[in-house]
């Protein structure tokens, strides 16, 4: 055993996913309690979420119709074999997504994570040509900038140089076409930025290069969230759809962040009105409170593998926690929760009143970008020169000092409050991230 595991409560051993470890284990930011839009620190101080944790708690935190479901399953069934045996929430639970996805996503397969729901997709899109008689759609097609989590499928088609640096060659005939953002010409837009469809036409030019009948599917998130809000200029998603539709091409988007009323419809396919052939989704199913992900499909997916001998195994892919009982759980109280509380649609109804004052914003020190869509908002900061992500980081630690949680990727601010937030924590919101943004060296 290692010496530094004796002390109680040593930070030591945890070794965090995607933080600064050394400097947080110095001035550690522990959070002990939560409540609707509140969490309580350690040394009891209350912040207000500005985040909804990881994008994840769409409903608040601690909500009661989600702990009693929770509570009461672990008691009345606790596990169920995933494989060859089933449980009835499950299958309960996909029938409530499929009743909220957008017509032609028809079946689910569940995960326990974004990830996972990412490399489901990818190996659903590549099984589906081969059952198809296709089997030479090998190639995956992703976007700079895209973040689809952090397994091998996901770093590939993902364009984070830093998530992909340290792990070699990744998945083998990746492609990747250009992000879209465009600070030079779509500075300060309100909703989706006027210029840059035209990038989507860049696809014809991957399957000129690598011929259609290479290309197994396109991946990417309709507003790219965790690189820090890059929303899709108009027409762009639709344009994609067409060129995929007219080379046989798989759309999945990954609606991780976008799922789950964010945009103020029920998913970003809603909001942009373009279906996907598969829809990649998690974080908010659960309102983030037990980890699950599912992944929708369209029934001519689905159908293409219901072949063969009935006692054969249709798809060999599955995880020990698919549909646990007690996710499922979690899940329908939160789609519950969403529904009684139309927290699907809020976001339409204060994205005017987010947008303003986000955009208020504009001309303080540093900012150059703010946009926004739906609940999702961002403000980019001038980076310091020669240190990279330290002025936005700076901005971040004021924040939490002064009892408000946002997040930071890179040197962009980006804010994505819980579907209850009230007109008045909007203003609280953007009042303290004002005095910060004076602040900032
Ligand atoms: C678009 C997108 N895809 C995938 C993921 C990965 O999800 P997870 O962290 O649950 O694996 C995320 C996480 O933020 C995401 O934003």
């Amino acid at each position: 055993m290692s010496t530094s595991t004796v002390v109680p409560n040593d930070l030591n051993a945890f070794w965090m996913p995607f933080t600064a470890n050394r400097q947080y284990k110095k001035a550690p930011r522990m959070f002990v309690a939560a409540k609707d839009m509140h969490y309580t620190t350690s040394d009891g101080r209350q912040v207000l979420d500005g985040t909804a944790g990881l994008w994840c708690c769409n409903a608040g935190h601690a909500r009661p119709k989600i702990v009693e479901a929770i509570a009461n399953q672990a008691a009345e069934l606790d596990y169920a074999p995933a494989f060859q045996m089933g449980h009835p929430k499950a299958f309960e639970l996909a029938n409530r997504i499929i009743d909220i996805a957008p017509t032609g996503l028809d079946h689910v397969l569940f995960t326990n994570s974004g990830s996972e729901s990412v490399e489901t997709a990818l190996k659903v899109a590549l099984a589906y040509h081969k059952v198809k008689g296709e089997g030479s759609r090998t190639r995956l097609i992703g976007r700079e900038r895209g973040y689809h989590g952090v397994n091998f499928g996901g770093i590939s088609v993902g364009g984070i140089v830093t998530n992909r640096k340290m792990f070699g060659t990744l998945l083998t005939g990746v492609d990747h076409l250009p992000h879209t953002h465009n600070l030079a010409k779509n500075a300060f837009s309100k909703g989706l930025p006027e210029h840059g469809v035209d990038l989507a036409d860049e696809l014809e030019r991957i399957v000129t290069l690598h011929d259609a009948s290479t290309i197994a599917a396109v991946i990417v998130e309709p507003v790219a969230g965790s690189t820090g809000v890059l929303i899709p200029p108009a027409g762009y998603l639709q344009r994609l759809r067409d060129i995929t539709k007219k080379h046989g091409i798989l759309l999945i988007f990954d609606e991780v962040i976008t799922g789950y009323g964010r945009l103020g419809t029920p998913f970003g396919a809603d909001y942009f009105g373009v279906v996907p052939d598969i829809m990649v989704t998690a974080k908010g199913l659960t309102n983030g409170v037990i980890p699950m992900g599912a992944v929708l499909v369209s029934a001519e997916i689905h159908d293409a593998f219901m072949n063969g001998p009935e006692h054969v195994i249709e798809f060999f892919h599955g995880y020990t926690y698919s549909g646990n009982p007690i996710a499922s759980a979690a899940g329908l109280a939160t789609l519950e929760t969403y529904r009684e509380e139309g927290l699907l649609t809020r976001g339409a109804e204060l994205a005017p009143k987010f947008e303003a004052a986000l955009h208020s914003l504009k001309g303080l020190p540093h900012v150059i970008d703010i946009r926004n869509i739906g609940l999702v908002g961002a403000i980019e900061l001038e980076p310091i020169a020669g240190q990279p992500t330290k002025r936005a980081f700076s901005a971040f630690l004021k924040a939490f000092e002064q009892g408000l949680l946002i997040r930071t990727t890179g040197d962009i601010i980006a804010l994505s409050p819980p579907l209850i937030v009230s007109e008045s924590q909007i203003d609280e919101i953007v009042t303290k991230l004002a005095g910060i943004l004076k602040t900032l060296e």
